[in-house]
């Protein structure tokens, strides 16, 4: 996600926003900016790529300021490029504004403002808040920035400079992270606590719904009602490269925390307070009925999305869909017609095998959806229509947010194209979005079982071999959860349909074998508890994760039995998959793997 900084204060402003930001680099970004005073006015300075780009660009300027805001660029809306990077700036240039943050209402402000006379110069969402201000303004900018949160919905981290008052800054957040640092040199603001470490250990948290004003003397916090909010500042103890992972041990264990904000940045830009949905794509009804096959492909754990996929779509719009791994697609003379619509997922957009089977299916003349985090990546740019899930970057190798949130936009996919086809009705589709939405919620209930999920991982991190086994979507999250486990812990493990097991793998079974048994599925758990009892029949220890529909059926016959929350059956993988992320993780942790960047790993596999 982005990173902001801020400084104001007695020394040269420009060394410490840069200095900042590059505490900030390893969020992840594609561009950057700055804005400053510069006798009088608010100068701004900005490029798409990386931090030595804009220092080269701020190594021909002789200015010197004592105050200004800093910005690195995880695009989101609008692709990397100068004039999408921040800060940006209202028509008049009296106010510049960075942000971190989705604006999910950014589109109707957008309209409203351009029929008020605004330009808009960029792509992005945040330009909608430069000028909304300047809207508001009447000469108490926290007045005016009280009542700009009234008019936009979503998450947000803001630095504001105001060019009637040079040397203070505004800042305001909700949802996303923002702090002030205070000191005898200057006070600042700061994305999280790496960008400030090198001046000072002292920091206010801002409050969701509060707004800081920052100057050279002091800092003041006030709540909605514009009153002050008495603070005392806190002291970080933390080491800077505990900093950068926000007191997570790893990246990982950060970003399968980061799940539940994740799905609602992805989501909720793209269905109504009434559960409409607006994928945002332009694809016509008319394409959507006639399609007659779709083809899911991608690699890695993103193909276990696909696979996913493939039971939801074919169980919702009664459309066949096949789902190929990457890099057997082109080789296999694919089947394809005119009427087909394939689906590309991709975390990184740059998997060489996945662009090679994108790049094949255009040439053979049929649409291309992509599903992307990377905004402006390869496989987006060369997609007829890309779904961007605004996972913010993924750190860690291996995949979490990031397959959690391409799992979100195949449940809207499925649910947009079966309304859209009559396979259901309006009410059912809204239903379904309504439990798409909860979905959040119930991670964090997942992800409030961590001490259970210590506890098992410490019962079997020296095993040898794992197996997980599933049905239905089951199956496919088994093969998500083996992944996990295999390429963080590197202990051998196999996912398997449980009805397939008995076909030969079972021979593998011995007494004290761990088979982990997803049993989500309602209509498939009597079926599971005979692939449990087979197990345990041949001496396995079985732990099966169910849900409070479930368990009832299988607890007795297991060894371990983890409880997730209920939910819609199809989109259980969304809340199964936490658990297997947290057990795989603890299991890795306890073995003293490097999680994050496991041996023989990269995150982008850019090589077939
Ligand atoms: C998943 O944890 C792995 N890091 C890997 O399987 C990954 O999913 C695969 O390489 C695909 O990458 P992509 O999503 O960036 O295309």
């Amino acid at each position: 996600m982005c990173g902001i900084t801020g400084y104001t204060g007695k020394e040269n402003a420009l060394p410490i926003l840069m200095e900042g930001l590059k505490k900030l680099e390893y969020r992840g970004y594609d561009s950057a900016g700055v804005a400053i005073f510069d006798e009088g006015n608010i100068k701004v300075i900005k490029t798409r790529g990386r931090l030595t780009v804009l220092e080269d660009k701020l190594n021909g300027l002789t200015i010197s300021t004592t105050c200004g805001i800093g910005h690195t660029r995880w695009a989101t809306h609008g692709e990397p490029t100068d004039e999408n990077s921040h800060p940006h700036l209202s028509n008049n240039g009296r106010f510049a504004v960075v942000h971190n943050g989705i604006i999910e209402n950014y589109r109707e402000l957008k309209e409203k403002l351009t029929g008020k006379g605004y330009v808009f110069l960029s792509d992005t969402d945040t330009e909608v808040i430069a000028h909304l201000i300047d809207y508001y303004y009447n000469g108490d900018i926290v007045e005016a920035l009280i009542k700009v949160r009234t008019k936009i919905r979503g998450s947000y981290a803001l630095g504001i400079l105001n060019s009637e008052l040079p040397g203070e800054i505004i800042a305001a957040r909700k949802d996303s992270p923002l702090i002030a640092g205070t000191s005898e040199d200057g006070n600042f603001i700061a994305s999280d606590i790496p960008a400030i470490l090198s001046y000072t250990r002292d920091y206010y948290i801002i409050g969701d719904d509060e707004i800081a004003r920052i100057r050279p003397e002091g800092i003041e916090i006030f709540n909605s009602d514009y009153e002050l909010v008495p603070k005392s500042p806190l002291r970080v103890d933390w080491s800077v490269e505990s900093a950068e992972k926000c007191g997570y041990k790893h990246f990982m264990l950060k970003e399968i925390h980061e799940q539940p904000r994740a799905l609602i940045n992805t989501v909720s830009p793209r269905v109504s307070d009434d559960c409409g949905i607006d994928l945002e794509i332009n694809v016509t009804p008319e394409f959507l009925t006639d399609i007659n096959r779709i083809h899911i492909m991608a690699c890695g754990s993103a193909a276990h999305v696909g696979q996913v996929g493939k039971y939801i779509i074919e169980r919702l719009a009664r459309i066949p869909v096949e789902c190929d791994l990457a890099s057997e697609f082109r080789y296999r003379f694919p089947i394809l017609k005119k009427n087909d619509l394939c689906i590309v997922i991709s975390q990184s957009g740059e998997t060489a095998d996945t662009l090679a089977a994108l790049r094949e299916a255009k040439r053979r003349g049929v649409r291309v959806l992509s599903i992307v985090n990377v905004v402006g990546s390869t496989i987006a740019r060369e997609s007829d229509e890309v779904l961007y899930t605004w996972a913010g970057p993924e750190i860690a190798v291996a995949t979490t947010k990031a397959y959690s949130t391409q799992l979100s936009l195949v449940y809207l996919i499925a649910v947009h194209i079966a309304k859209t086809r009559g396979e259901i009705s309006d009410s059912d589709a809204r239903r379904l979005v309504s439990e798409i939405k909860e979905l959040p919620e119930k991670l964090n209930q997942v992800l409030a079982k961590t001490a259970e999920l210590q506890y098992l991982s410490s019962r079997f991190y020296n095993l040898r071999d794992i197996f997980f086994i599933g049905r239905g979507v089951d199956f496919a999250v088994a093969l998500e959860g083996s992944l996990k486990l295999k390429e963080i812990s590197y202990i051998r493990s196999e996912a398997y349909a449980a009805g397939e097991l008995k076909h030969g793998t079972i021979a593998l079974i011995e007494e004290g074998s761990l088979v982990i048994a997803l049993v989500t599925q309602t209509a498939l758990a009597e079926k599971m508890l005979g692939n449990i009892r087979e197990v345990k029949a041949r001496g396995a220890r079985v732990l099966t994760i169910a849900t409070q529909a479930t368990a009832e059926a299988v607890s007795e016959a297991s060894d371990y039995c983890l409880m997730l929350p209920c939910c819609y059956d199809m989109f259980t993988p969304s809340l199964t998959v936490a658990a297997l992320q947290l057990f795989a993780y603890y299991i890795a942790a306890a073995r003293g793997c490097d999680v994050d960047k496991p041996k023989n790993l990269a995150k982008s596999v850019t090589v077939e």
